[in-house]
């Protein structure tokens, strides 16, 4: 890395522009601020003090919009929660007209949550703010992958050859790509496993080192990490499975499977959990479990997600 970094990004629309440094500035600079989450009274720091960040939340979310705001108090910004219901959205106003309106009150920084992939490259075209993806559609949730990879990194150090194992619904995950791109970037021996129907086609064309399988029973005893994704039934996933008992008795992680793992095996899940679906409360709440640590971390993250993105634009002012 050069000796004076500075993050090259205006925006965070996904992990496929960072490049590896990109992607370790953010992990160095989140176990810095990780530090100020775990202080035991004060935990605030005034890196964002005047700065001024619109949420802008339009599908559902308990953990990523909770974690945005709590990490935006801890850098001392100023906060605008849009609520998509109570909006002109809800009079036929547009997308673009929206973030125009938002534009003219000068916000630093805007987190946003779409069902639709791309709806985040459209409000960069139309705002001066820094854009920072919350989830769009199927394509990219880059904050998970960061906080994922700051979980693994804790946990085992590096990526270098880490096997992991990503298996269940690819098809309509995002985390999915977000972790694709960037565990490849940093040399993690990526594993997708899931039924034929639910792993869409060209998967290796983009990321040519991962492998894929429709065992998960084969592939379990390899992995260093499994990262359960849910079933994601409101987007479709009952019609490309012939069953839900089926899916589980092939693709569930359950305490069995767990026993077939290696004994330090460290499970993953970016939630909300289908309990009794995906994984079995045994394995989601065993000591193997990091899914309650993902959401610790993924404070830290968020904090230095946007801390780089503001002080980038300082820097480039
Ligand atoms: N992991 C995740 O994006 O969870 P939420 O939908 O609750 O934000």
């Amino acid at each position: 890395m050069p000796e004076r970094y500075i993050f090259p990004h205006r925006h965070l629309l996904g992990i496929e522009p960072l490049a590896p440094e990109d992607i370790l500035a953010i992990l160095d600079q989140a176990a810095a601020f990780e530090e100020v989450c775990e202080r035991p009274e004060i935990k605030i720091v005034p890196a964002l003090r005047k700065r001024l960040i619109v949420n802008l939340f339009f599908e559902n979310s308990t953990r990523t919009r909770n974690s945005f705001e709590i990490a935006e108090k801890r850098l001392s910004a100023e906060i605008i929660n849009f609520d998509a219901d109570a909006s002109s959205l809800s009079k036929g106003e547009t997308l673009i007209d929206t973030a125009k309106n938002l534009e003219a009150m000068h916000p630093d920084l805007v987190v946003m949550r779409h069902c639709a992939p791309g709806a985040h490259v459209l409000l960069a075209r139309h705002m001066s703010a820094s854009i920072v993806n919350a989830g769009d559609g199927a394509h990219e949730h880059p904050t998970q992958a960061l906080l994922d990879a700051y979980t693994l990194r804790k946990r085992f150090g590096s990526f270098d050859g880490l096997r992991v194992a990503i298996v269940g619904d690819i098809r309509h995950s995002r985390v999915v790509r977000s972790n694709l791109w960037l565990l490849t970037k940093l040399g993690a021996r990526v594993t997708l496993v899931g039924p034929p129907t639910l792993m869409p086609e060209g998967l290796t064309a983009t990321w040519p080192s991962i492998r894929i399988s429709h065992s998960l029973d084969e592939v379990l005893s390899e992995q260093d990490a499994v990262m359960m994704l849910r079933c994601q039934f409101e987007r479709g996933t009952g019609a490309f499975i012939p069953g839900q008992g089926e899916y589980v008795r092939f693709y569930q992680l359950n305490a069995e499977r767990l026993k077939r793992c290696r004994p330090d095996v460290a499970i993953l899940h970016p939630g909300p959990i289908n309990r009794g679906v995906e994984i079995t409360s045994e394995v989601a709440d065993s000591p193997n479990s990091l899914i309650l640590d993902q959401v610790t971390n993924g404070v830290p993250v968020r904090m230095a997600v946007m801390y780089l993105l503001c002080n980038a634009r300082n820097e480039k002012a």
